[in-house]
Protein backbone atom coordinates (compact mmCIF):
# COMPACT_ATOMS: atom_id res chain seq x y z
CA UNK A 1 0.00 0.00 0.00
CA UNK A 2 1.28 3.24 -0.69
CA UNK A 3 0.87 6.00 1.89
CA UNK A 4 0.66 9.75 1.15
CA UNK A 5 0.97 12.15 3.77
CA UNK A 6 0.27 16.47 3.27
CA UNK A 7 -0.17 19.41 5.14
CA UNK A 8 -1.82 22.27 5.74
CA UNK A 9 -4.44 24.90 7.78
CA UNK A 10 -6.97 24.51 5.44
CA UNK A 11 -8.96 27.99 6.80
CA UNK A 12 -11.80 28.29 4.84
CA UNK A 13 -11.94 25.36 3.09
CA UNK A 14 -11.49 26.81 -0.33
CA UNK A 15 -11.14 24.66 -4.21
CA UNK A 16 -7.39 25.00 -3.84
CA UNK A 17 -7.52 22.47 -0.55
CA UNK A 18 -9.97 20.36 -2.37
CA UNK A 19 -7.74 19.87 -5.58
CA UNK A 20 -5.03 19.30 -3.60
CA UNK A 21 -6.32 16.75 -1.08
CA UNK A 22 -8.02 14.76 -4.14
CA UNK A 23 -4.13 15.11 -6.74
CA UNK A 24 -2.46 13.92 -2.96
CA UNK A 25 -4.54 11.15 -2.99
CA UNK A 26 -4.30 10.32 -6.51
CA UNK A 27 -0.61 9.63 -5.57
CA UNK A 28 -1.50 6.62 -3.46
CA UNK A 29 -3.72 4.52 -2.07
CA UNK A 30 -4.19 5.86 1.78
CA UNK A 31 -3.83 9.66 2.83
CA UNK A 32 -3.19 10.72 5.70
CA UNK A 33 -3.75 15.21 6.28
CA UNK A 34 -2.24 16.50 9.34
CA UNK A 35 -3.97 20.04 10.18
CA UNK A 36 -2.28 22.31 12.04
CA UNK A 37 -2.99 23.95 15.77
CA UNK A 38 -3.73 27.89 16.31
CA UNK A 39 -0.92 27.60 18.82
CA UNK A 40 1.36 26.23 15.91
CA UNK A 41 0.49 28.27 13.18
CA UNK A 42 0.95 31.34 15.49
CA UNK A 43 4.12 30.54 16.41
CA UNK A 44 5.03 30.74 12.81
CA UNK A 45 3.34 33.78 11.97
CA UNK A 46 -0.02 32.84 10.65
CA UNK A 47 -1.71 34.68 13.33
CA UNK A 48 -5.42 34.85 11.85
CA UNK A 49 -7.10 31.72 11.44
CA UNK A 50 -10.34 32.14 11.09
CA UNK A 51 -11.95 28.75 11.34
CA UNK A 52 -11.42 26.65 14.76
CA UNK A 53 -9.36 23.39 14.30
CA UNK A 54 -12.60 21.40 14.59
CA UNK A 55 -14.30 23.35 11.97
CA UNK A 56 -10.89 22.73 9.55
CA UNK A 57 -10.67 18.90 10.47
CA UNK A 58 -14.33 18.35 9.60
CA UNK A 59 -14.02 20.44 5.88
CA UNK A 60 -11.10 17.97 5.48
CA UNK A 61 -12.78 14.74 6.27
CA UNK A 62 -16.35 16.34 4.27
CA UNK A 63 -13.86 15.73 0.90
CA UNK A 64 -13.70 12.13 1.80
CA UNK A 65 -10.14 12.21 0.08
CA UNK A 66 -8.79 11.86 4.24
CA UNK A 67 -8.16 7.99 4.93
CA UNK A 68 -6.39 9.49 8.48
CA UNK A 69 -6.72 13.12 10.00
CA UNK A 70 -4.24 13.84 12.39
CA UNK A 71 -2.98 16.91 14.22
CA UNK A 72 0.33 19.45 13.31
CA UNK A 73 1.31 21.16 16.61
CA UNK A 74 5.13 21.45 16.47
CA UNK A 75 8.10 22.11 14.20
CA UNK A 76 10.02 19.04 13.49
CA UNK A 77 7.04 17.11 13.25
CA UNK A 78 6.88 15.96 9.82
CA UNK A 79 10.28 14.53 9.91
CA UNK A 80 8.63 12.08 12.81
CA UNK A 81 5.54 11.53 11.53
CA UNK A 82 6.64 9.99 7.69
CA UNK A 83 8.69 7.68 9.83
CA UNK A 84 5.75 7.23 12.35
CA UNK A 85 3.60 6.29 9.47
CA UNK A 86 6.08 4.76 7.30
CA UNK A 87 5.17 7.29 4.47
CA UNK A 88 5.96 6.82 0.65
CA UNK A 89 4.99 10.11 -0.44
CA UNK A 90 4.93 13.95 0.86
CA UNK A 91 3.55 16.28 -1.15
CA UNK A 92 2.34 19.96 -0.68
CA UNK A 93 1.60 22.28 -3.08
CA UNK A 94 3.92 24.16 -5.35
CA UNK A 95 3.89 27.63 -3.26
CA UNK A 96 6.27 25.50 -0.75
CA UNK A 97 8.79 24.62 -3.59
CA UNK A 98 12.01 23.11 -2.02
CA UNK A 99 10.77 23.63 1.56
CA UNK A 100 10.27 20.14 2.08
CA UNK A 101 13.50 18.65 0.16
CA UNK A 102 14.91 17.77 3.48
CA UNK A 103 12.08 14.79 3.74
CA UNK A 104 13.35 13.40 0.97
CA UNK A 105 16.06 11.06 2.96
CA UNK A 106 12.71 9.56 3.93
CA UNK A 107 10.33 9.19 0.86
CA UNK A 108 9.78 10.98 -1.93
CA UNK A 109 8.47 14.68 -2.29
CA UNK A 110 6.23 15.90 -4.56
CA UNK A 111 5.15 19.73 -5.34
CA UNK A 112 1.59 19.48 -6.74
CA UNK A 113 0.69 22.99 -8.71
CA UNK A 114 -1.20 25.20 -6.43
CA UNK A 115 -4.70 26.18 -7.78
CA UNK A 116 -4.16 29.57 -9.15
CA UNK A 117 -5.80 32.64 -7.94
CA UNK A 118 -7.31 31.64 -4.44
CA UNK A 119 -6.11 31.23 -1.22
CA UNK A 120 -7.21 31.63 2.50
CA UNK A 121 -5.41 34.93 2.99
CA UNK A 122 -7.45 36.35 0.14
CA UNK A 123 -10.81 34.85 0.78
CA UNK A 124 -9.77 36.60 4.50
CA UNK A 125 -9.10 39.36 3.11
CA UNK A 126 -12.54 39.17 0.92
CA UNK A 127 -14.65 38.75 3.96
CA UNK A 128 -12.78 41.11 5.90
CA UNK A 129 -12.03 44.58 4.43
CA UNK A 130 -8.63 45.51 5.21
CA UNK A 131 -8.81 47.55 8.92
CA UNK A 132 -6.84 51.21 8.43
CA UNK A 133 -5.19 51.55 12.11
CA UNK A 134 -4.51 55.40 13.30
CA UNK A 135 -1.53 55.20 15.56
CA UNK A 136 -1.95 58.62 18.28
CA UNK A 137 1.15 59.23 19.82
CA UNK A 138 4.52 58.64 18.08
CA UNK A 139 6.77 57.72 21.60
CA UNK A 140 8.67 54.86 22.20
CA UNK A 141 5.86 52.22 21.94
CA UNK A 142 4.53 53.40 19.14
CA UNK A 143 7.57 52.91 17.16
CA UNK A 144 7.59 49.12 17.99
CA UNK A 145 3.82 48.45 17.34
CA UNK A 146 4.05 49.63 13.79
CA UNK A 147 6.75 47.53 12.58
CA UNK A 148 5.01 44.37 14.35
CA UNK A 149 1.37 45.28 12.75
CA UNK A 150 3.26 44.74 9.51
CA UNK A 151 2.36 40.71 10.66
CA UNK A 152 -0.71 40.93 11.23
CA UNK A 153 -2.47 40.29 7.93
CA UNK A 154 -5.64 42.33 7.05
CA UNK A 155 -4.83 45.54 9.12
CA UNK A 156 -2.92 48.41 7.73
CA UNK A 157 -1.42 51.33 9.87
CA UNK A 158 -2.47 54.16 7.90
CA UNK A 159 -2.15 57.57 9.56
CA UNK A 160 -0.21 58.87 12.45
CA UNK A 161 -1.54 61.97 14.96
CA UNK A 162 -0.12 63.68 17.39
CA UNK A 163 -0.85 67.48 18.88
CA UNK A 164 2.80 68.72 17.40
CA UNK A 165 2.56 68.25 14.02
CA UNK A 166 6.58 68.10 13.43
CA UNK A 167 6.55 64.77 15.36
CA UNK A 168 3.72 63.27 13.66
CA UNK A 169 5.70 64.43 10.38
CA UNK A 170 8.79 62.51 11.42
CA UNK A 171 7.29 59.11 12.59
CA UNK A 172 4.89 59.13 9.09
CA UNK A 173 8.71 59.74 7.23
CA UNK A 174 10.47 57.31 9.35
CA UNK A 175 7.51 54.38 8.71
CA UNK A 176 6.38 55.60 5.45
CA UNK A 177 2.77 56.40 6.50
CA UNK A 178 0.65 58.66 3.64
CA UNK A 179 -1.06 60.49 6.46
CA UNK A 180 0.01 62.42 9.32
CA UNK A 181 -2.37 65.16 11.13
CA UNK A 182 -2.84 67.22 13.98
CA UNK A 183 -6.46 67.61 12.98
CA UNK A 184 -7.90 64.61 14.98
CA UNK A 185 -11.27 65.20 13.39
CA UNK A 186 -9.56 64.43 10.20
CA UNK A 187 -7.62 61.79 11.53
CA UNK A 188 -10.88 60.31 12.92
CA UNK A 189 -12.68 59.69 9.80
CA UNK A 190 -10.53 58.40 7.84
CA UNK A 191 -9.38 55.10 10.22
CA UNK A 192 -11.57 52.07 11.26
CA UNK A 193 -9.83 51.59 14.12
CA UNK A 194 -7.43 53.59 16.83
CA UNK A 195 -4.23 52.92 18.73
CA UNK A 196 -3.71 55.13 22.04
CA UNK A 197 -0.58 55.20 22.42
CA UNK A 198 -0.11 58.84 23.63
CA UNK A 199 0.90 60.31 27.78
CA UNK A 200 -1.43 58.13 29.95
CA UNK A 201 -3.38 60.77 31.21
CA UNK A 202 -4.79 61.39 27.58
CA UNK A 203 -5.90 57.88 27.33
CA UNK A 204 -9.19 58.54 28.39
CA UNK A 205 -10.26 61.73 26.04
CA UNK A 206 -8.79 60.23 23.18
CA UNK A 207 -10.02 56.79 23.72
CA UNK A 208 -13.96 58.50 24.22
CA UNK A 209 -13.29 60.66 21.60
CA UNK A 210 -12.83 57.79 19.07
CA UNK A 211 -15.10 55.32 20.57
CA UNK A 212 -17.92 58.79 19.37
CA UNK A 213 -16.34 58.87 16.23
CA UNK A 214 -17.05 55.19 15.19
CA UNK A 215 -13.68 54.03 15.66
CA UNK A 216 -12.73 50.46 17.35
CA UNK A 217 -9.94 51.43 19.88
CA UNK A 218 -6.59 49.60 21.33
CA UNK A 219 -5.26 51.25 24.35
CA UNK A 220 -1.58 50.78 26.09
CA UNK A 221 -2.22 50.18 29.43
CA UNK A 222 -3.20 51.31 31.98
CA UNK A 223 -6.32 52.01 29.76
CA UNK A 224 -7.64 54.96 32.35
CA UNK A 225 -6.99 56.04 36.21
CA UNK A 226 -10.54 55.57 37.72
CA UNK A 227 -12.74 52.47 37.66
CA UNK A 228 -15.66 55.05 36.68
CA UNK A 229 -14.08 56.25 33.76
CA UNK A 230 -13.24 52.58 32.05
CA UNK A 231 -16.78 51.80 33.17
CA UNK A 232 -17.92 54.26 31.03
CA UNK A 233 -15.72 54.09 28.09
CA UNK A 234 -16.31 50.01 28.02
CA UNK A 235 -20.48 51.48 28.12
CA UNK A 236 -19.39 53.81 25.54
CA UNK A 237 -18.05 50.81 23.15
CA UNK A 238 -20.99 48.67 23.78
CA UNK A 239 -23.27 51.65 22.68
CA UNK A 240 -21.70 51.99 19.29
CA UNK A 241 -21.00 48.54 19.41
CA UNK A 242 -16.76 49.01 18.96
CA UNK A 243 -14.59 47.14 20.34
CA UNK A 244 -12.59 48.04 23.26
CA UNK A 245 -8.80 46.46 24.24
CA UNK A 246 -6.29 47.27 26.52
CA UNK A 247 -3.20 46.64 25.25
CA UNK A 248 -1.17 44.82 27.80
CA UNK A 249 0.80 42.59 25.80
CA UNK A 250 1.42 39.87 28.10
CA UNK A 251 -2.08 39.31 28.04
CA UNK A 252 -2.12 37.67 24.74
CA UNK A 253 1.00 36.06 24.42
CA UNK A 254 0.66 32.56 23.82
CA UNK A 255 3.42 31.10 26.49
CA UNK A 256 1.15 33.43 28.95
CA UNK A 257 -1.70 31.28 27.79
CA UNK A 258 -0.41 28.37 27.89
CA UNK A 259 0.72 28.97 31.24
CA UNK A 260 -2.72 29.91 32.75
CA UNK A 261 -3.80 26.62 30.94
CA UNK A 262 -1.32 24.87 33.33
CA UNK A 263 -2.47 26.50 36.27
CA UNK A 264 -6.06 26.22 35.40
CA UNK A 265 -5.58 22.48 34.43
CA UNK A 266 -4.72 21.81 38.42
CA UNK A 267 -1.47 20.91 37.94
CA UNK A 268 -0.73 22.69 41.04
CA UNK A 269 -3.79 21.86 43.06
CA UNK A 270 -5.66 25.22 44.04
CA UNK A 271 -3.73 28.47 44.10
CA UNK A 272 -2.35 29.96 47.44
CA UNK A 273 -0.48 32.60 46.05
CA UNK A 274 0.46 34.86 43.37
CA UNK A 275 3.86 37.06 43.25
CA UNK A 276 4.72 39.04 40.44
CA UNK A 277 7.82 41.69 40.14
CA UNK A 278 8.71 43.35 37.19
CA UNK A 279 11.49 46.39 37.64
CA UNK A 280 13.40 48.40 35.58
CA UNK A 281 15.81 51.16 36.51
CA UNK A 282 14.75 54.06 34.40
CA UNK A 283 17.28 57.05 33.74
CA UNK A 284 16.03 60.66 35.44
CA UNK A 285 14.07 62.66 33.34
CA UNK A 286 12.27 60.57 31.64
CA UNK A 287 8.35 61.15 31.89
CA UNK A 288 8.02 57.75 34.36
CA UNK A 289 10.26 59.97 36.80
CA UNK A 290 9.52 63.27 36.22
CA UNK A 291 5.74 63.26 35.98
CA UNK A 292 5.03 64.03 39.51
CA UNK A 293 0.58 63.02 38.59
CA UNK A 294 0.68 59.72 36.61
CA UNK A 295 4.52 59.04 36.97
CA UNK A 296 6.02 55.97 39.30
CA UNK A 297 6.38 52.61 38.97
CA UNK A 298 3.60 51.22 39.47
CA UNK A 299 1.63 53.24 36.65
CA UNK A 300 4.11 52.22 34.37
CA UNK A 301 4.69 48.27 35.24
CA UNK A 302 1.76 47.73 37.47
CA UNK A 303 -0.29 46.37 34.67
CA UNK A 304 1.85 43.46 34.07
CA UNK A 305 2.50 42.63 37.40
CA UNK A 306 -1.49 43.03 38.25
CA UNK A 307 -2.42 41.31 35.17
CA UNK A 308 -1.38 37.36 36.63
CA UNK A 309 -3.24 38.24 40.22
CA UNK A 310 -6.10 39.08 38.50
CA UNK A 311 -6.22 36.46 36.01
CA UNK A 312 -5.83 33.45 38.85
CA UNK A 313 -7.33 35.07 41.91
CA UNK A 314 -9.91 37.32 40.33
CA UNK A 315 -10.76 40.91 40.90
CA UNK A 316 -12.77 39.90 44.17
CA UNK A 317 -9.98 40.54 46.69
CA UNK A 318 -11.02 40.82 50.64
CA UNK A 319 -8.36 43.64 51.27
CA UNK A 320 -5.89 45.39 49.61
CA UNK A 321 -2.75 47.43 50.82
CA UNK A 322 0.03 49.46 48.95
CA UNK A 323 3.51 50.14 50.12
CA UNK A 324 5.40 52.28 48.34
CA UNK A 325 9.66 53.79 48.33
CA UNK A 326 9.06 57.46 47.07
CA UNK A 327 11.44 59.87 45.65
CA UNK A 328 11.61 63.42 46.68
CA UNK A 329 8.74 64.34 44.23
CA UNK A 330 6.41 62.00 45.09
CA UNK A 331 6.55 59.55 42.91
CA UNK A 332 6.95 56.16 43.65
CA UNK A 333 10.63 54.33 42.97
CA UNK A 334 9.08 51.03 44.27
CA UNK A 335 5.34 49.94 45.46
CA UNK A 336 4.46 46.17 46.71
CA UNK A 337 0.41 45.62 46.70
CA UNK A 338 -0.60 43.13 48.60
CA UNK A 339 -3.80 41.13 48.57
CA UNK A 340 -6.03 39.13 50.57
CA UNK A 341 -8.22 36.76 48.95
CA UNK A 342 -10.94 34.02 50.64
CA UNK A 343 -8.10 31.48 50.32
CA UNK A 344 -5.72 33.01 48.99
CA UNK A 345 -2.63 36.31 48.62
CA UNK A 346 -0.92 37.98 46.08
CA UNK A 347 1.65 39.90 46.05
CA UNK A 348 2.42 42.89 43.04
CA UNK A 349 5.91 44.29 43.50
CA UNK A 350 7.06 46.95 40.93
CA UNK A 351 9.63 49.92 40.57
CA UNK A 352 11.10 52.41 38.59
CA UNK A 353 14.07 52.71 41.32
CA UNK A 354 14.85 50.21 42.93
CA UNK A 355 16.23 46.42 41.23
CA UNK A 356 14.34 43.00 42.13
CA UNK A 357 14.33 39.53 40.55
CA UNK A 358 11.55 40.10 38.13
CA UNK A 359 9.98 36.65 38.27
CA UNK A 360 6.24 35.28 38.34
CA UNK A 361 5.72 32.68 41.09
CA UNK A 362 2.86 30.79 41.71
CA UNK A 363 2.29 28.80 44.98
CA UNK A 364 -0.51 25.97 45.34
CA UNK A 365 -1.38 23.21 47.47
CA UNK A 366 0.62 20.17 45.14
CA UNK A 367 3.14 22.71 43.73
CA UNK A 368 4.73 25.76 42.54
CA UNK A 369 5.19 27.23 39.09
CA UNK A 370 8.45 29.97 38.32
CA UNK A 371 8.26 31.87 35.16
CA UNK A 372 11.70 33.52 35.30
CA UNK A 373 12.76 37.24 33.85
CA UNK A 374 11.22 38.43 31.31
CA UNK A 375 7.69 36.40 32.79
CA UNK A 376 5.84 38.81 31.12
CA UNK A 377 7.00 37.60 27.47
CA UNK A 378 6.46 34.03 28.98
CA UNK A 379 8.93 32.01 26.88
CA UNK A 380 9.38 29.77 29.35
CA UNK A 381 8.31 28.58 33.00
CA UNK A 382 8.64 25.29 35.05
CA UNK A 383 6.09 23.46 37.52
CA UNK A 384 8.13 22.26 40.39
CA UNK A 385 7.05 19.83 43.44
CA UNK A 386 7.76 19.26 46.93
CA UNK A 387 9.97 16.79 45.00
CA UNK A 388 12.94 18.64 44.10
CA UNK A 389 14.21 16.12 41.25
CA UNK A 390 10.54 16.34 39.59
CA UNK A 391 10.42 19.82 37.38
CA UNK A 392 8.38 20.06 33.85
CA UNK A 393 9.70 22.54 31.88
CA UNK A 394 7.67 24.56 29.14
CA UNK A 395 9.44 26.84 26.87
CA UNK A 396 7.59 28.53 24.22
CA UNK A 397 8.40 30.43 20.78
CA UNK A 398 7.80 34.44 21.51
CA UNK A 399 7.69 36.60 18.26
CA UNK A 400 9.40 39.85 17.81
CA UNK A 401 8.13 42.74 20.69
CA UNK A 402 4.95 40.26 21.05
CA UNK A 403 2.12 43.40 20.17
CA UNK A 404 1.76 41.40 17.04
CA UNK A 405 -0.29 39.05 19.22
CA UNK A 406 -2.82 41.44 20.55
CA UNK A 407 -3.12 43.25 17.07
CA UNK A 408 -3.83 39.78 16.08
CA UNK A 409 -6.63 39.52 18.82
CA UNK A 410 -8.16 43.43 18.20
CA UNK A 411 -8.62 42.32 14.25
CA UNK A 412 -10.02 39.08 15.10
CA UNK A 413 -12.40 40.49 17.32
CA UNK A 414 -13.08 43.58 14.96
CA UNK A 415 -13.91 41.00 12.16
CA UNK A 416 -16.89 39.60 14.66
CA UNK A 417 -15.25 36.40 15.39
CA UNK A 418 -15.91 35.73 18.67
CA UNK A 419 -13.74 33.75 21.53
CA UNK A 420 -11.00 36.12 21.94
CA UNK A 421 -12.12 38.11 24.66
CA UNK A 422 -11.51 35.99 27.64
CA UNK A 423 -7.47 36.83 27.56
CA UNK A 424 -8.12 40.39 29.57
CA UNK A 425 -11.81 40.76 30.05
CA UNK A 426 -13.37 44.18 30.71
CA UNK A 427 -14.09 42.95 34.19
CA UNK A 428 -10.38 42.60 34.57
CA UNK A 429 -9.68 46.16 32.83
CA UNK A 430 -12.19 47.92 34.97
CA UNK A 431 -10.78 46.52 38.36
CA UNK A 432 -6.92 47.57 37.45
CA UNK A 433 -8.43 51.20 36.83
CA UNK A 434 -9.99 50.59 40.25
CA UNK A 435 -6.42 49.80 41.43
CA UNK A 436 -4.58 52.02 40.02
CA UNK A 437 -7.26 55.10 41.49
CA UNK A 438 -6.86 53.84 45.04
CA UNK A 439 -3.19 53.70 44.75
CA UNK A 440 -2.92 57.33 43.58
CA UNK A 441 -5.52 58.86 45.72
CA UNK A 442 -3.41 56.78 48.87
CA UNK A 443 0.50 58.04 47.00
CA UNK A 444 -1.07 61.58 46.72
CA UNK A 445 -2.26 61.52 50.83
CA UNK A 446 1.02 60.24 51.85
CA UNK A 447 4.09 61.88 50.75
CA UNK A 448 6.47 60.14 52.32
CA UNK A 449 6.70 56.15 53.47
N1 LIG B 1 -2.99 25.11 -1.80
C1 LIG B 1 -3.13 24.93 -3.18
N2 LIG B 1 -3.71 25.92 -3.92
C2 LIG B 1 -4.16 27.06 -3.34
C3 LIG B 1 -4.05 27.25 -1.95
C4 LIG B 1 -3.45 26.24 -1.18
O1 LIG B 1 -2.72 23.94 -3.73
N3 LIG B 1 -4.69 27.99 -4.12
C5 LIG B 1 -2.35 24.06 -1.01
C6 LIG B 1 -1.10 24.53 -0.28
O2 LIG B 1 0.02 24.53 -1.14
C7 LIG B 1 -0.98 23.49 0.80
C8 LIG B 1 -2.44 23.15 1.13
O3 LIG B 1 -3.21 23.65 0.03
O4 LIG B 1 -0.35 22.33 0.30
C9 LIG B 1 -2.90 23.79 2.41
O5 LIG B 1 -2.57 25.14 2.35
P1 LIG B 1 -2.96 26.28 3.38
O6 LIG B 1 -1.72 26.98 3.81
O7 LIG B 1 -3.87 25.76 4.39
O8 LIG B 1 -3.84 27.22 2.38
P2 LIG B 1 -3.59 28.68 1.83
O9 LIG B 1 -4.83 29.07 1.09
O10 LIG B 1 -2.30 28.77 1.07
O11 LIG B 1 -3.52 29.49 3.19
P3 LIG B 1 -2.89 30.91 3.57
O12 LIG B 1 -3.42 31.91 2.57
O13 LIG B 1 -3.38 31.16 4.97
O14 LIG B 1 -1.40 30.76 3.51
Amino acid sequence: MKKVITYGSFDLFHEGHYNILKRAKALGDYLIVGVTTEQYDESRGKLNIVNSLDERIDNVRKTGFADQIIVEDHVGQKVEDVQKYDIDVFTVGSDWLGAFDYLKDYCDVVYLERTKNISSTMLRSKENPIIRIGVIGTGRIANRFVPEAKFVSGTIIHSVYNPHIESAERFARKFELEVYTDDLERFFENVDAVYVASPHETHYAYTKAALEHGCHVLCEKPLVFQKAQAEELFSLAHEKDRVLMEGIKTAYCPGFNQLLGVVKSGTIGQIRDVEACFTRLTKEGLREMTDTVYGGGFTEFGSYTLLPILKLMGTEYKEIRFDSVKAENGIDLYTKVSFVYDRGFALSKSGVGVKSEGQLLIAGTQGYILAESPWWLTKSFEVRYEDSKRIEKYAMRYLGYGLRYEISDFAYTINRHEGRGYKLTEEESIAMAGIMEQFLAQRKEVRDI
